[in-house]
């Protein structure tokens, strides 16, 4: 009997802290904003800007695979980029789709967010986004976001650039 009492007593203590063990291990381990995230950049191999937003990004902290991939069209159509949304690059981060020239900044907040859309992108190729520097040039732009029912809703805004 005493032993029971001691052997419950024992449970009460442990239960709390291993109930909280197993919460940490069950949350799925997302970007948190101080680790370092895996792009996968799917490009045309002979584009030079793509490059350029790879430097971007690697300054910025991600940790980038780089794919020179001839039949970019099939890398956007795999992964279901809307068509007027198409950029020159496209990248994989955690599960979301980056299209084109996004900062790394939206990159981030997304991965924070944990936004339940299919990705962001930037359409076409604006000047002064991450990679395509042109002096002191800058296009205004816009980062969409977009998801599987082609539901596209703007995600920043950078009315002066970037
Ligand atoms: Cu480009
Ligand atoms: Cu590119």
């Amino acid at each position: 009997m005493a032993i029971a009492i001691v052997m419950l007593g024992i449970l009460a203590s442990t239960t709390p802290s291993s109930l909280a063990v197993a919460t940490q291990l069950t949350t799925p381990t997302r970007y948190l904003g101080t680790q370092p995230a895996n792009v996968s950049v799917y490009r045309s191999p002979d584009c030079s800007c793509c490059g350029g937003w790879i430097d971007h990004l690697k300054t910025q902290g991600f940790l980038v695979q780089d794919f020179p991939t001839p039949d970019i069209e099939a890398v956007k159509q795999k992964y279901h980029v809307p068509n007027d949304l198409a950029s020159c690059h496209t990248a994989i981060v955690s599960e979301y789709v980056i299209e084109g020239h996004v900062p790394a900044q939206d990159i981030r907040r997304l991965l924070q967010e944990k936004s339940h859309v299919s990705g962001l992108s930037v359409p076409q190729m604006p000047v002064g986004t991450p990679g395509m520097e042109m002096g002191n040039k800058k296009d205004p732009f816009k980062v969409f976001s977009f998801d599987s029912q082609d539901s596209v809703v703007v995600f920043n805004d950078y009315p002066l650039g970037v």
